[in-house]
């Protein structure tokens, strides 16, 4: 054969052997949506820019500062996801889980007659805040990982401080929308500042959006 014809196999084969490659590469990503989804934050620089640095633990997204603004009506159509667990209304029977009305600024684990894990005290105190309540309704095995509450969490930021803000609301006593120093803890214990800009509540927001693709 003549040499371009050899040339011509010779490219087949290497763009078969390319092909190949990147076929092994993309299947191997796709096995770790989780992954993939961290790595395409990355790259679109919506986290913590820049991608210096070890990756850190990624921790629940703050949202006292929604809760004010918060749609209740949404939050209770959200806690549609737990009845099937839990019921919402005073004196209501505890189910799997037990009963939530009041649960916001309530001691954890003291609802009469049900019988707890005993692990959602291990971290953050002994009380519902809105704060503790946010990190945990984001992972709860994360929360607690011998808790008897097995659902997934609530992903999205402006969810969770909806659902929160109905729970809140469901009670005799709703809490005050959290102060501006209540705002500030959980910002400097949740997205502490890097960089010159304080993460605001918006940036929550936009995350949650630019996560929206990969929930699907
Ligand atoms: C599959 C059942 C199930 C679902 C769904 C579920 N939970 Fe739970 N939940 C539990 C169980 C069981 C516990 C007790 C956990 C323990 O003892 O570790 C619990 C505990 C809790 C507590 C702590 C109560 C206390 O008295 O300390 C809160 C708050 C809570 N759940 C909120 C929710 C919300 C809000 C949702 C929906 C977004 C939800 N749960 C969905 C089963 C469930």
């Amino acid at each position: 054969m003549d040499s371009m014809e050899f040339n011509k196999i010779f490219a087949a084969i290497l763009v078969a052997g390319i092909i190949a490659a990147l076929t092994g590469f993309i299947s191997k990503r796709l096995v770790h949506p989780e992954e993939l989804k961290e790595a395409a934050y990355h790259i679109e620089g919506v986290e913590d820019g820049a991608g210096s640095g070890p990756a850190k633990e990624k921790l629940a997204e703050p949202i006292l500062a929604m809760i004010g603004a918060a749609d209740i009506g949404k939050g209770e159509k959200i806690a549609k996801a737990c009845a099937s667990c839990h019921t919402f209304d005073k004196g209501g029977a505890n189910g799997v889980g037990p009963n939530l009305y009041g649960i916001v600024g309530a001691n954890k684990q003291a609802h009469a007659g049900f019988s707890y894990s005993g692990s959602l005290n291990a971290q953050g105190g002994d009380v519902w805040t809105m704060a503790e309540m946010n990190k945990f309704l984001w992972k709860p095995k994360k929360y607690a990982p011998d808790t008897k509450m097995n659902f997934l969490g609530v992903k999205k930021p402006a969810d969770r401080a909806a659902l929160i803000a109905y729970l809140n609301s469901n009670s005799d006593s709703p809490k005050p929308a959290p102060s501006d120093a209540d705002i500030a803890a959980e910002q400097a214990e949740l997205a502490p500042a890097e960089e010159e800009a304080a993460p605001t509540a918006e940036e929550g927001e936009g995350e949650a959006a630019a996560a929206e693709p990969a929930s699907h």
